[in-house]
Order: C-alpha cells, then structure tokens, then sequence
C-alpha cells in the first residue's frame, strides 16, 4: 500500500501510458462536463462520450493512443450518493486505442499499473469477463479469461475462472464470467438495446477486495445474500473496466468493427481509496477537506452523520464542478440539476444544523483549492463566479424553505399527497416533513407518497428516455445546421457589437440552439435584427464551409478564433465559411466539426430570445425558421 496523493496518483496514470509502455500515449485535456453539440446527453458522463468521433474512425490530431484523465458526472446516481463508493461527479481515467493495440497489452498493462506503479496487492485484485450470448452470434470471451489466468500467473497466483457467481457465489475463484448486462459495455448499454450503426463490445471489469468484514455489517442487507464481485455489498469495488469495442450493430446482427478500439475507464476516487485502503472514498483526501469542515462547523462526527455527509461533500464538489464549466441553476435540463444539488447539500446541511448560507458557498472555495493547477478549475474561475452563483442559489432556497416549513407547520393534517408536493414544489425531503409533522404527533400515509413518487419518476423517465431517442435520431441533419449557425451567430455578434465578444458556451437540441457569449448590455432590438439579417444574409448567400488542418500557431495567426488555447493539441482543425478560406472569409473557429458543406442548407433562422446568463454574460436562443 502506498499513500500517494491524489495529483500523484492522477500523474502517475498520465505518465505510465505516455512513458512506460511501448505504444507512447499522448496525454489530451479532459472535455467540458457539458457535452458540445451532443444533444443526446445532458452531461459527459464516461470518458468514451467525448472520444466517439475518434472511436468511429475519425484521425485524432495527436494519434492513435492517448490517455487522460475525463471529468463525469452521472446525475443518475444522486439517489446512490451514500454509500462508500458512489458519487455524482468523479474523474475517470483514460487510456485509448484508436486501432492500435487491443486485448493483450491493455490487460497485461492495466494490471502492471496496478501492482507494480500503485503497488496494489494482486491477491486483493479480481476480475470479470463477457459470458458470450449465443442467441445474438457473440461468443465468450475465453481470450480476456485466458490472458488473466496468465497474469496473476505471474504473480504466483492461482486464478480460477467461475461461471453463475450471480447464483452461487464467489466458490472460491478470481475470474468470473457475467451475462451481457454486466459485462458489455455501449453507449446504450447491452447489445440488445444497440441502434443500427452504434459500436460497443464485451469488457472486463477490474475489482478490489476491501475486505469481508463490510459484508458481515450487522446492518448490511446482504449479509444472507451470496457474495460475488457484483452483488453490491461495498466488499468489492469496482476500480477499471476495458471496453474491447469490437462489433457495430448492423440491419442483420454484428459485425466486427475495421477499427477495433481500447476504451478503458478507471474509476480515479476508488482507485485512490484502493491505494490507501479505505473501503471508503469519502475519507480519501479528495473527500476528507469538506467532511472535516462539516464536523467543525455541525459539532458532529462523521461516523454518526454519514449519509448526510456524503451527501454533502459530493453535492458541493460537483456542483463546484459543473458552475465552471458554465452550468448556471435553473429549472431545466443541466441547470436543474445543479440546482437539486445545491438544495439537496442545503437542506442536509441545516438538518445538521449548519447555517447553509455561509457555510456551502465557503465549501466551494476548499474544493477549488483541492484542485488547485488541475483541470484548469481555478483558472476558469478567476472571477470567482463559482462562489457568487452558489451564495445566491442558497440564499434563495432560505426563502423557499422558510416558505415551505410554515406550510407544513400550520397544515393540521399533512397527507401523503402534500408530503409529496412539498417534495416536488419545495425540495423536501419526506425525511424532513416527516421529522416536522412528527414533532406535531401526526404520521404521514407514505404509501401515497410513494404512489405519487414514482408517477413522477415514470414521467421524468419517459421524458429523459425521449431526449435520448429524439437526439439520436436527428443528431446528423439538424444538430450539424444548428453548429454550424453558432459560428455565424459568433460572427455576426463580433461584427455589429464588437470583438469583445467571446463565446462562453453553447447548447443544442433538436429544436433550438443557445449560445452564451461576452458582452455587458442586454441587446437593443436594432441590434438584435441586425444581427439575424447578417446570418440570414450569410446563409442566403451560400457559402462554403470548409475544412483545414494546421498547426495550432498557424492556425492562429491565420486569423482563427480559439477559446481555452490550452486545450487544444499542435495540430487543430479549423473551419472556415466564407467565399475563399484565405482572403474572403466571414468566420475561421478552432472547431472540431461536424458543419454542414454550405450555409444555404440551413435555411432561415431567427432568434426568439435574448437574456443575461450571469453578469457580462448574455445568451441569445436561436431556431430553424
Ligand atoms: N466506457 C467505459 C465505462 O465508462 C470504460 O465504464
């Protein structure tokens, strides 16, 4: 066991695959936690999200093989926040290859890094493998089976391999083979539910043993369950998964891919908690700054107030994450969840008895602080918008529970149905009605609560289910006007307003496109149709887009326009619109595609909204006429 720290430990990762192996990685940023023209997905929420371009077969500038370190967030498990090992924003860290090496080296490399970079203990290492499903043609994956038999081989270790752990347990092996809908991995999911076109392939998932005696817990719930690597007991956590994406899904089946890609995805805060061996990533040192100032400032210990806890310390941290990647509270879409977590990290903190108001915007600065120099988090927030967003964001949810609370306390009979609109309306949690109401020796039906719960959970479902579908579906033709439409958006606006102007994000559905940029006055309606008739006039005219690869100094002096310099690698794609690339042009962007070939095939546009997004910060809507 070693004690690295967690810039150590994500440095030794980038520079194991950038210097140690034979295929040289290049190290490469980590994307924006708001995916860019990806109407498909609310936040990245993998490392392979932001990579699918490359992984279908397009050149990535800096080659073939690369490693990083991916900011996620899956808004999916914030009901799972609190427990040992679940978190909504986490790092994931990444190695790719982009048609190089396959099977072999990544596992043999994987498991190096393990226990001869980090020195984890192999005997505490266990893996699993695809079962194969033959009702789809697709066969076991004895190959990533054998290659690990090897491995541990080598480390004096007997590994046998052990099918249905589901059903019987771990009987004693380390290599266990596990259906479809553990072991493949798709953007969708299992093979099953893979649209025409979509890649994806079987993957073998590394564990670590953090020890029996978590399962044997008095309170555990799976203390009479059979123990197996996934039964979700917190005895073993789940560190890394290889994706071997090997197949596309075509009309007939699966056909294996002329690019066969390494996706692998490690988990950085548990392989941190493995290193240091705490079953619990919360008191690792990426946790432990926020949860000790919790204890300060409640007088309560952390073994005691766990779940609040946690809750807490990954809220504020994602949160803190998402606001510098542009993400502003609002009642939809990404904006709606950074808000259910500021609230849900506020109402925990003032059933701990914390003056929420002071404390978590306080809290955002010890997370900047932690990630001082990485990710370029402090850099990106040198205005100090990430204090300033939260401190309003609580101080408005004071008002809301103020509001709230004297509903519940003057209702004579709170049912389940106002529990549940307390929920919905207000952020209460049925813990804190139900801890109120009590004081008043009246029970609340939580049987309708429930009932209402999980209508509202079947809705939102559906509704998330559409954005996925819908976005897929016409991802190619409207989505690519829309990005294209940005850039003569950000023209226009640099031409009438200024050059002050600079884009700060942008954000497109299948409806609409909104793009954020630099300017400190609300338009005025000259403006604002002066602008629209300078893209309609563009589109009218028809003019080429094209597209040129350069060298990034070249790229610049060229005339383009690039934001977050730093990010980009040597060599940079640039496009172009305008009559010649070189010396009639009406906009040249640092861009990475796709555009459509012509501006007449967007067709009119116009925008249908103007407001402030934050201060200096407007945001203009823009729609397909
Ligand atoms: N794409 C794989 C995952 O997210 C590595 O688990």
């Amino acid at each position: 066991m070693s004690t690295l720290t967690p810039n150590q430990l994500r440095q030794k990762y980038l520079d194991f695959f950038a210097q140690k192996v034979s295929s040289r990685h290049a190290i490469v940023p980590s994307s924006s936690l708001v995916p860019e023209n990806d109407p498909t997905t609310l936040f990245t929420g993998s490392g392979m999200q932001p990579m699918m371009p490359y992984l279908l077969g397009a050149a990535h500038p800096k080659g073939a093989c690369l490693v990083d370190s991916q900011k996620c967030f899956r808004s999916q498990d914030i009901e799972e926040v609190g427990d040992n090992r679940h978190t909504t924003f986490f790092e994931m860290l990444g190695n790719w290859s982009l048609g190089d090496y396959f099977k072999k080296e990544q596992l043999k490399w994987f498991f190096q890094f393990l226990t001869e970079e980090i020195h984890l203990d192999p005997k505490r290492i266990y893996v699993t493998v695809f079962r194969g499903l033959s009702d789809l043609n697709i066969p076991r994956d004895e190959e990533a089976a054998q290659i690990w038999v090897k491995l541990f081989a080598e480390k004096g270790i007997d590994a046998p391999i052990v099918d249905f752990p589901e059903k019987n347990g771990l009987q004693n092996g380390r290599i266990f083979y596990y259906d479809e809908k553990k072991n493949w991995w798709s953007r969708v999911g299992a093979p099953q539910n893979m649209p025409e076109g979509e890649p994806g392939g079987p993957d073998s998932e590394v564990f670590f043993d953090f020890g029996a005696e978590l399962r044997l817990h008095e309170e555990s719930i799976f203390k009479d369950e059979p123990c197996h690597v996934n039964c979700d007991c917190g005895r073993f956590v789940e560190i890394g998964n290889n994706v071997f994406m090997t197949y596309v899904r075509t009309a007939a089946g699966f056909e294996v891919l002329k690019q066969k890609n390494i996706d692998f995805g490690g988990g950085f805060e548990r392989i941190l908690a493995a290193t240091s061996d705490q079953a619990d990533v919360f008191e690792t040192a990426l946790f432990w700054p926020i949860i000790s100032d919790l204890e300060k400032s409640s007088g309560k210990k952390y073994e005691k107030n766990m779940h609040s806890m946690q809750v807490i310390a990954d809220h504020i941290r994602a949160a803190t994450f998402l606001i510098v990647d542009g993400v502003l509270p609002s009642n939809k879409g990404q904006g709606y969840v950074l808000r259910r977590l500021l609230r849900r990290a506020a109402l925990k903190s003032h059933l701990l008895g914390v003056d929420f108001v002071t404390f978590i915007p306080e809290l955002t600065a010890v997370v900047l602080d932690m990630y001082d120099g990485i990710h370029n988090i402090l850099k990106n927030d040198q205005q100090g918008q990430v204090f300033t967003v939260v401190e309003d964001e609580v101080k408005r949810f004071q008002k809301t529970l103020a509001a709230g609370l004297k509903i519940v306390e003057h209702s004579q009979n709170v049912d389940g149905k106002i529990a549940f609109d307390l929920y919905q309306t207000y952020g209460f949690p049925l813990e804190l009605t139900t801890e109120i109401v009590q004081q008043k020796g009246i029970e609340i039906d939580i049987e309708t609560f429930h009932k209402e719960f999980q209508k509202h959970k079947d809705l939102s479902r559906s509704a998330s289910a559409g954005v996925f579908k819908g976005g897929l579906a016409d991802h190619s033709v409207k989505t690519t006007k829309y990005h294209t439409a940005t850039h003569l958006l950000h023209a226009a606006l640099r031409q009438i307003l200024g050059t002050h102007v600079q884009q700060k994000g942008s954000n497109i559905t299948g409806e609409r496109m909104r793009f954020d940029f630099t300017h400190h006055a609300a338009l005025t309606d000259e403006e604002k149709t002066k602008v629209e008739h300078q893209i309609n006039d563009w589109i009218a005219a028809k003019l080429p887009v094209t597209m040129q690869k350069l060298k990034k100094e070249d790229a610049l002096n060229s005339g383009a326009i690039a934001f977050f310099i730093e990010k980009y690698p040597d060599e940079v794609t640039v496009y172009t619109i305008g009559k010649d690339a070189q010396k009639d042009w009406v906009s040249k962007e640092f861009c990475g595609g796709p555009h459509v070939q012509n501006t007449g095939e967007i067709g009119p546009i116009k925008i249908t909204k103007e407001q402030s997004a934050s201060a200096g910060i407007r945001r203009i809507y823009v729609e397909l006429a």
